[in-house]
């Protein structure tokens, strides 16, 4: 067995975790919205047309902010045909997945769902086919109080307070060929900050995020931060990172080095972002908005099927596995090790669309990935503290020196108790690992792991607790990390 040591000191404080980094993503996609959170008629649905069993699964997940309506769909919508009465709201094709949409399931809608789910809206406006002027608007529907044009509307579609949106997207993934009305780093950062400039203006308390690069591999990655962020600056307080991950080449050990190819990228936007405060010799920091991260591959061949102009089809459907669980740990311990600059982060996305909650008409399971991310947003909420460690490093395909552990520590926020959250990655050994923690007096309590299983075991409607995580007493000094497991180990601060 291979042995491992993890220091802890509380003096290494990385930050206060800005609870938004466990945020998540509703996109009028596939059944993310329509067979998904939204399903009137269905036995299980309640008197709003919501799915309560979905509810009963998203609640424990305390999720803070959830983006919507889009991703790409954002692209092409025009807000107006989701509010107001449902029976005038015009059908649509959506060019961004092909498919018909209703409009059935507007801003109104989804706010409702959101009080249920006691979470609120990331609101993204569209900067692709539209611009300044919709944004405007719509921040005016949404947050004036009332004696204008958009806010009496607003107050005439039966909603009298305000929205009170906080946190905007400036458009989605405008360096994307893909994307509706994509733009040149230049024309989306005049477009960005001209939109920003009348969104802060309507409304001054808002905050707004800019889209950065499409991914990590985008040829102009980097040049398009720059030049977006020398427009923007002024205007924005966040700047957007997105990144899928893929085992497409079942390569498992590079597979779960990616969160070495996360941590990269959020370490060069940082810089990106530092260079341009300096030239503008300016105090303020912008800060980072990871609002769109997961695995996503499994379900790309089958995609390949779906005929065009299908309302709600079966789209991006990824059944989850257990490694892929074990890299959302992953991921999810380098977004807290990084919680100094990403103060929001979103996995992408929340029902049956890349999804850790699948449905189908009759029930609705949590995904392998969902444990990960109900682990993280429950106990790691107040400081991230620096683990230092001691262990054995491989080599991936991508990555060399890949320690086989990734950890980090959050000290609550009232200091009564401490988690570490522990990917082991090593395929083949368990490992013995020794917790020393300085400064604090401590005892064991509980440890959560996924383990056990084979990498490629998944949970579905028929075996939908085929992969969940066991709880069991924690060891005092020396903890057994068992080969390929996420493990989360919960102490009492005396
Ligand atoms: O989350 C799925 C899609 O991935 C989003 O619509 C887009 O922003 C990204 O490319």
């Amino acid at each position: 067995m291979q042995k491992a040591k993890i220091l802890i000191d509380t003096d290494k404080t990385i930050s206060k975790i800005d609870e938004r980094i466990y945020g998540s993503f509703i996109e009028h996609l596939g059944r993310a919205v329509y067979g998904g959170i939204y399903q009137p008629g269905n036995p299980n649905s309640d008197e709003d047309g919501f799915r309560r069993d979905v509810l009963a699964l998203v609640r424990p997940l305390n999720i803070p902010i959830i983006r919507y309506p889009g991703g790409n769909f954002v692209s092409g919508y025009n807000w107006e045909d989701g509010v107001g009465p449902k029976e005038k709201r015009p059908v649509r094709l959506d060019l961004a997945w092909f498919t018909t949409e209703t409009n059935e399931f507007g801003m109104e809608e989804f706010q409702k769902w959101l009080d249920k789910a006691g979470a609120k809206m990331m609101m993204d406006v569209n900067l692709g086919t539209r611009g300044p002027d919709s944004a405007r608007a719509l921040v005016e529907y949404a947050n004036h109080p009332g004696g204008t044009y958009w806010s009496d509307l607003r107050i005439e579609h039966g909603r009298k307070a305000p929205y009170k949106i906080k946190t905007w997207c400036l458009g989605n993934e405008m360096d994307g060929p893909w994307q509706m009305g994509a733009k040149t780093a230049e024309e989306y950062g005049r477009a960005a900050a001209e939109a920003a400039k009348l969104m802060k203006w309507t409304d001054q308390d808002i905050e707004l995020v800019a889209c950065g690069s499409s991914n990590s591999h985008m040829p102009t990655f980097g040049q398009w931060e720059k030049t977006v962020l020398s427009h923007v600056y002024e205007y924005v307080d966040f700047i957007s990172l997105h990144e899928y991950y893929s085992n497409a080449e079942d390569d498992s050990p590079t597979f779960l080095s990616e969160t070495e190819t996360m941590d990269k990228f959020i370490k060069k936007v940082s810089l990106i972002c530092d260079e341009v405060k300096a030239e503008k010799k300016t105090d303020k920091t912008i800060y980072l908005s990871f609002d769109e991260y997961n695995v996503w591959y499994h379900s790309l061949d089958q995609d390949k099927k779906i005929q065009r102009w299908e309302k709600a089809p079966h789209r991006l459907e990824d059944v989850y596995t257990f490694e892929d669980a074990l890299l959302v740990g992953g991921l999810l311990i380098t977004l807290i090790k990084n919680s100094d600059r990403v103060k929001m982060a979103c996995l992408a996305q929340l029902v049956n669309v890349i999804a850790p909650i699948m449905t189908n008409d009759e029930k609705a399971w949590a995904q392998t990935i969902y444990y990960p991310y109900l682990h993280a947003s429950t106990f790691a909420r107040g400081y991230a503290i620096e683990v230092e460690q001691q262990c054995d490093k491989y080599d991936s395909k991508k990555h060399s020196n890949v320690p086989y552990l990734a950890s980090v520590a959050v000290l609550s926020e009232n200091k009564d108790s401490l988690a570490i959250f522990i990917l082991n990655r090593n395929l083949e050994e368990d490992i013995a690992l020794e917790v020393d923690v300085r400064n604090l007096r401590i005892t064991a309590k509980e440890h959560i792991a996924l383990e056990d299983h084979g990498l490629k075991d998944t949970n579905s409607a028929e075996m939908p607790e085929n992969v969940k995580p066991v709880h069991k007493k924690l060891e005092e000094g020396t903890v057994i990390l068992k080969k390929a497991s996420w493990n989360v180990l919960l102490y009492k601060v005396n």
